[in-house]
């Protein structure tokens, strides 16, 4: 694509990882159409000329007919759509024994469906343009699997083996595509995780060791990188003539994706139980 990438729809823009991204690239010039359910301007400080380039869009990735709804306004206020980064996520906790199935399936809905939506309702735009950007944003537990965060782990793997396979599909298109993979990111994430019903029952098998890994994780959450790392990370790719197709954000989480390759998976779930 020669043409800058100019407008934007980005889910999950109303905190955290979304938040941040949505100021960055409005700050670079795009206009980002912010897409949650609060439908609110992206947290933290917008400048004025911020402001006229964030559009803040209610929308829910598990409601499709929402996303078809901002695709229509965006293309009828701007003629086109040059990028989707789907974002919109949360997170759940608990073994996976104590995770009943409608749990499992709401965790599948909003982080894989919600994107697989957001990413349908943009595809026919960006295949009559003959351009467009798609972003995911995986995680590192797609890499590694971590307990009591069975699900969360399996669907970001998901996740970005679709976004994978998709960049095969529609490159004839045109269409490029990119799964942002971020490590423990300081966001409203921690506090928006869900614990499965059974696993906050003291008497559970699980719960100690449970109760001490997804404490460790949030900590470590607590502790992570800010947002804006990743938002500078996505606003890199989208100013690339070509986007990479997998982009680990800062080097010592780019070391563990590699390592969990390179390593036996023996070796890596030793560490892994080790850590959690
Ligand atoms: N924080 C981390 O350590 C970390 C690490 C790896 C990957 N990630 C991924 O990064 C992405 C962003 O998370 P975050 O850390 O920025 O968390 P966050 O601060 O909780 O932000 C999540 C965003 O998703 C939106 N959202 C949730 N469900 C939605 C739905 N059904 N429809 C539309 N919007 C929805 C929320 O807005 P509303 O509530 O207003 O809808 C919010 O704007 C997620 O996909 C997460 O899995 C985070």
């Amino acid at each position: 694509m020669k043409a800058p990438v100019q407008i934007v729809l980005l889910t999950g823009g109303s905190s955290g990882i979304g938040a941040a991204t949505a100021r960055i690239l409005s700050r670079s010039g795009m206009t980002v159409y912010a897409g949650s359910r609060r439908g609110t301007l992206p947290e933290g400080n917008q400048g004025p000329e911020d402001i006229s380039r964030l559009i803040p869009v209610r929308l829910d990735v598990n409601d499709a007919e929402t996303l078809k709804a901002a695709v229509e306004r965006i293309v009828r206020e701007q003629g086109r759509l040059d990028a989707v980064i789907c974002n919109a996520g949360n997170g759940i906790a608990g073994a996976i024994e104590e995770t009943d199935e409608q749990e499992a399936r709401a965790q599948m809905e909003t982080c894989f469906f919600g994107a697989v939506k957001t990413i349908q309702a943009c595809l026919p735009v960006f295949r009559t343009q003959g351009h467009g950007r798609i972003i995911t944003v995986s995680s590192v537990a797609a890499l590694i699997p971590i307990p009591y965060q069975a699900f969360y782990s399996a669907v970001k793997s998901a996740l970005l083996t679709l976004t994978e396979a998709l960049s095969l599909e529609v490159k004839p298109f045109g269409i490029q595509c990119c799964s942002i993979l971020p490590g423990d990111t300081k966001t409203g994430f921690t506090n928006a995780r869900k614990y499965t019903e059974a696993s906050q029952d003291k008497e559970s098998p699980y719960y100690e060791r449970m109760s001490a890994s997804v404490g460790k994780m949030e900590r470590d959450e607590q502790h992570g990188m800010a947002p804006e790392v990743m938002g500078r990370a996505i606003l890199r790719q989208l100013k690339k003539r070509r986007m990479s197709v997998t982009v680990t954000p800062r080097i010592d989480y780019r070391l563990i994706g590699l390592l969990s390759h390179w390593l036996p998976d023996r070796l890596v779930l030793w560490i892994v139980g080790l850590l959690y």
